[in-house]
């Protein structure tokens, strides 16, 4: 059990005597299911958190404070020296991961190891962009030397399914890029920052990281509030985010960086090579129980192929081992949120009774902390299933005649983040991605939809995101394009 009381404001790590929360785990290693309690975490008040403000605008100094001033290779130093310290805190930091958040071993490590490549990577963007500012333009006889200038006081929350990876998306690029932060991890996986809380401690000058915990309505809204926050930065729902950028007095100043909600859909044509298109689908619907927001969440399969790929589809995801998250060869694992089992059900239940039937035997059978998942099909429009984002296991299957009706959903939908596209003819391939790349931002050619590799742009159309992270992308997000001009004498 870790006893969890302490969070950082002002270049301190605070001890907190007042209110706590209790962190369960959904994961059990005993048959017979019990909440597991792992421990508690500070619920600070608005006063704590508006100090955590002052904290993040005191060393950002309206852009005269030292960090954002900083020298790059001082800025690079303070970076390489938490991640140096971050890396020591692996075996901690992945037990927590399985343990809060329920993700197998494999995933848990590639979680930690791809997020310590990330600030790697950032780092030596960072320094390339650095190199960048140093050649003049010309224009007209007036030199411009292009610089780019820290935006001031980030307010960052992050996702409970990502917790360290996406999270740190964030954060990493905002703090290299010379702004302050404040940052309030997820209710499920917070206790897996706290083997990290030193090193952002120990790493950056006073009041540059500041880490609280507690409920949005109680510390993040209160801190949007005054109007002293010049960029949120979230990856979550839209409902969280709506909220905070309203409570922000002056929204217009406010700037957004946000990855939301999405429904990618896997459009699969008669042509396509079933074996590759039945492994991606599984792992496009059901990694990490298809808790992403990179998740495919609804299948349209061609009605010539629909019968074969139904059966073998089923087949596979009920021969999916459901587990702990340390057992060998583990695919479907106990879910964080225990509201999750009973959603999913609500959904099933709605697609039921509007005529879909559950394709595979094990669909829906549940234990406390699992809803195994069902394969549904004719899902059609007026089912919840179709139109909410489910972020669980339930895989919603429509037959389609023709690709415009696919096409046409993706046009009407709200969100446009991804598409798979399955289908062996680059004559009908080619004008469909001339469409496709009209409507969501990243097209994957006989492959599931993905945020990785990192490098590339992770950015949505309409209500799935604002602004646009990959390593090279997150730190243009992060700051603006200023420039030094001089004429020519
Ligand atoms: O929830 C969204 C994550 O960014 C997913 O990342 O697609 O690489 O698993 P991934």
């Amino acid at each position: 059990e870790i006893n969890q009381n302490t969070y950082l404001v002002n270049g301190e790590l605070k001890t907190w005597t007042g209110d706590t929360a209790n962190v369960y785990s959904s994961v059990s290693s005993t048959p017979e299911y019990k909440p597991t309690l792992l421990g508690k975490i500070p619920q600070l008040g608005k006063e704590e958190a508006l100090e955590a403000l002052d904290s993040a605008c005191n060393a950002y100094g309206k852009g005269q404070g030292e960090w954002p001033r900083m020298k790059v290779k001082d800025r690079v130093a303070c970076m390489e020296k938490f991640v140096e310290q971050m890396k020591t805190k692996r075996e901690e930091v992945v037990k927590l991961l399985m343990w809060e958040i329920g993700k197998s071993l494999p995933d848990s490590e590639k979680e930690f190891d791809r997020t310590v490549d990330y600030i790697y990577d950032t780092i030596e963007e960072y320094k390339q962009l650095d190199r960048d500012s140093a050649k003049f333009e010309k224009h007209d006889g007036v030199n411009a030397h292009i610089r780019r200038g820290s935006l001031g006081v980030v307010l960052c929350l992050g996702p409970y399914n990502y917790p360290l990876n996406e999270t740190f998306a964030l954060l990493i690029p905002a703090i290299i890029m010379g702004n302050t932060v404040i940052f309030k991890p997820a209710k499920h996986g917070v206790l897996l920052m706290t083997p990290l809380l030193e090193a952002f401690q120990t790493s950056f000058p006073t009041g540059v990281v500041n880490i609280i915990y507690g409920r949005g309505r109680v510390v993040a809204t209160p801190i949007m509030e005054t109007g002293r926050v010049d960029v949120l930065a979230l990856i979550g729902n839209s409902t969280s985010a709506n909220a905070l950028q309203e409570s922000h007095p002056r929204q217009n100043r406010l700037r957004l960086v946000l990855g939301l909600e999405a429904k990618n859909p896997a459009i699969v044509l008669p042509d396509a090579d079933l074996d590759l298109t039945i492994d991606e689908c599984i792992a496009g619907t059901l990694s990490f129980n298809g808790q992403r927001c990179t998740a495919l969440k609804v299948l349209y399969v061609h009605e010539n192929i629909i019968e074969a790929f139904n059966k073998r589809f089923s087949d596979r995801v009920d021969a999916l081992p459901f587990g702990n998250p340390w057992d060998q060869g583990v695919k479907l694992t106990p879910l964080p949120e225990p509201g999750k089992p009973a959603y999913i059900q609500e959904l099933i239940d709605d697609a039921l009774e509007k005529g879909a039937s559950i394709l595979n035997e094990k669909g829906g059978e549940t234990t406390e902390n699992y809803i195994f998942p069902a394969v549904l099909y004719p899902v059609n429009k007026d089912m919840r299933v179709f139109k909410e984002e489910q972020f669980g296991p339930v895989i919603p299957v429509l037959p389609f005649k023709d690709i415009q009706e696919p096409l046409h959903d993706m046009a009407e939908s709200n969100y446009g983040q991804q598409v798979s596209v399955f289908g062996q003819n680059v004559k009908t391939l080619a004008p469909l991605i001339d469409t496709l790349v009209n409507l969501v931002c990243r097209v994957n050619l006989n492959s599931s939809c993905q945020r990785g590799p990192d490098v590339y742009p992770f950015t949505g159309r309409k209500d799935s995101a604002v602004g646009t992270l990959s390593v090279h992308d997150a730190l243009r997000s992060f700051s603006i394009r200023t420039f030094v001009a001089s004429k020519d004498n």
